[in-house]
C-alpha cells in the first residue's frame, strides 16, 4: 500500500549524526564515557547536580557552535510534513532527540519525547524557559525566584516520557510508521514499531545498520542520504493516487 493518510515518523541520535552531534551507544557514544548513573537520572541531579549541569552544559554548548546545523535528513522531513498536511493527510514527527535541529530545519508537527536541551525548567511549578547558557546551581527562576530550582528541561531515566498520550493516539491512527536512526534500545519508543503495526500500520526503519526489530521494510544507509531518497518517493508516489 502506498498511499499513506497518516504518518508518524520517530528519530534517534542517528538522525543527527551527519549533523556531527554524537550517538548514545556507538563505541565512542555519549554512554562510552560517562555512566548514565550520575548524570541521567533524578538520583544523580539530587545527589550531584553540578556533574549533571556540567554535561548538559556541556552538550548545550556544544549544540549552538556554528558547525552544528540540520542536515539533508532534517530538511526532507520538514518537507515531508509540509507536502502531507498540504493534502489534508496527517504527520507527526516524535523525536528522542534534545537538539533542536528539527524545529531549525522547519518542522512543526514535532513532539520532543525526551525533552529539549535549549530549555530549563522549574521543578516546582514545572514552567520551562529557554536556556542557551550554562545552567548553574544557584541560577533563579522567573516564577519561584529562589535558587536551585531549576533542572534541565529533559526526561531522564526512570521519568516519564513527554506528550505520550498524543504520540500513543498518532500511532494507533497511523497506516506508516518510520524510524530513523534509533537503536530502539529505549522504552518506550522501542515499542512503538510494535504499537503501530499492531493498529495495522506499515512499518519500515532507516538505520546504518540492523537493530533487531521487527520492521516490515528495511533501509540500510546513513540518514542524510536515504532519507531524502524515501521522502522523494513518498512525495511522487502520493501525487500519482
Ligand atoms: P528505565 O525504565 O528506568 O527508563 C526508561 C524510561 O526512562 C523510559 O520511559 C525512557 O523513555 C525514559 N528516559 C528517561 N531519561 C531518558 C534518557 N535520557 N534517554 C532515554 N530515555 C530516557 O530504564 P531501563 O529501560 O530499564 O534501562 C535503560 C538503561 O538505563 C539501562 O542500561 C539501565 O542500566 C540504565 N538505567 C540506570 C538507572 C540508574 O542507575 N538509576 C536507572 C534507569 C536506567
Ligand atoms: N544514519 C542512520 N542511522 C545512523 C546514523 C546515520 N548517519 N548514525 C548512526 N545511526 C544509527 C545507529 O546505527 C544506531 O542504531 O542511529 C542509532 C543511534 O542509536 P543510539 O545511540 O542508541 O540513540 P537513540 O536510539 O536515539 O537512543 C535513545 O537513549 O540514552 C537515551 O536519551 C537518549 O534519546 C536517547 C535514547
Amino acid at each position: 500500500m502506498d498511499d499513506y493518510r497518516s504518518i508518524v515518523v520517530l528519530t534517534g541520535a542517528g538522525i543527527s549524526a551527519e549533523s556531527g552531534i554524537q550517538t548514545f551507544r556507538a563505541s565512542d557514544g555519549l554512554w562510552e564515557n560517562h555512566r548514565i548513573e550520575d548524570v541521567a537520572t533524578p538520583e544523580a541531579f539530587a545527589r550531584n547536580p553540578l556533574q549533571v549541569h556540567d554535561f548538559y552544559n556541556a552538550r548545550r554548548r556544544s549544540l549552538q557552535a556554528p558547525a552544528i546545523r540540520p542536515n539533508p535528513a532534517h530538511s526532507a522531513l520538514a518537507r515531508l510534513e509540509y507536502e502531507w498536511q498540504q493534502a489534508g493527510r496527517s504527520f507527526l514527527l516524535v523525536t528522542q532527540n534534545i537538539d533542536n535541529l528539527h524545529e531549525r530545519a522547519g518542522s512543526k508537527s514535532l513532539i520532543h519525547m525526551h525533552g529539549e536541551l535549549l530549555k530549563a525548567r522549574c521543578a516546582i511549578s514545572e514552567l520551562t524557559y529557554p536556556w542557551t547558557q550554562d545552567l548553574r546551581i544557584d541560577d533563579e527562576c522567573r516564577c519561584c525566584r529562589q535558587p536551585g530550582n531549576l533542572r534541565p528541561h529533559v526526561v531522564w531515566f526512570g521519568e516519564i516520557p513527554l506528550q505520550m498520550s498524543q504520540i500513543t493516539r498518532a500511532l494507533e491512527g497511523c497506516d506508516l510508521f518510520i524510524a530513523i536512526g534509533t537503536s530502539g534500545q529505549v522504552y518506550p519508543a522501542a515499542g512503538f514499531q510494535q504499537m503501530a503495526s499492531r493498529y495495522g500500520a506499515e512499518t519500515m526503519e532507516i538505520n546504518l545498520q540492523e537493530t533487531g526489530s521487527n520492521f516490515d521494510h528495511h533501509i540500510y544507509g546513513p540518514a542524510g542520504e536515504a532519507v531524502p531518497a524515501l521522502v522523494r518517493d513518498l512525495i511522487q508516489k502520493a501525487q500519482h493516487t
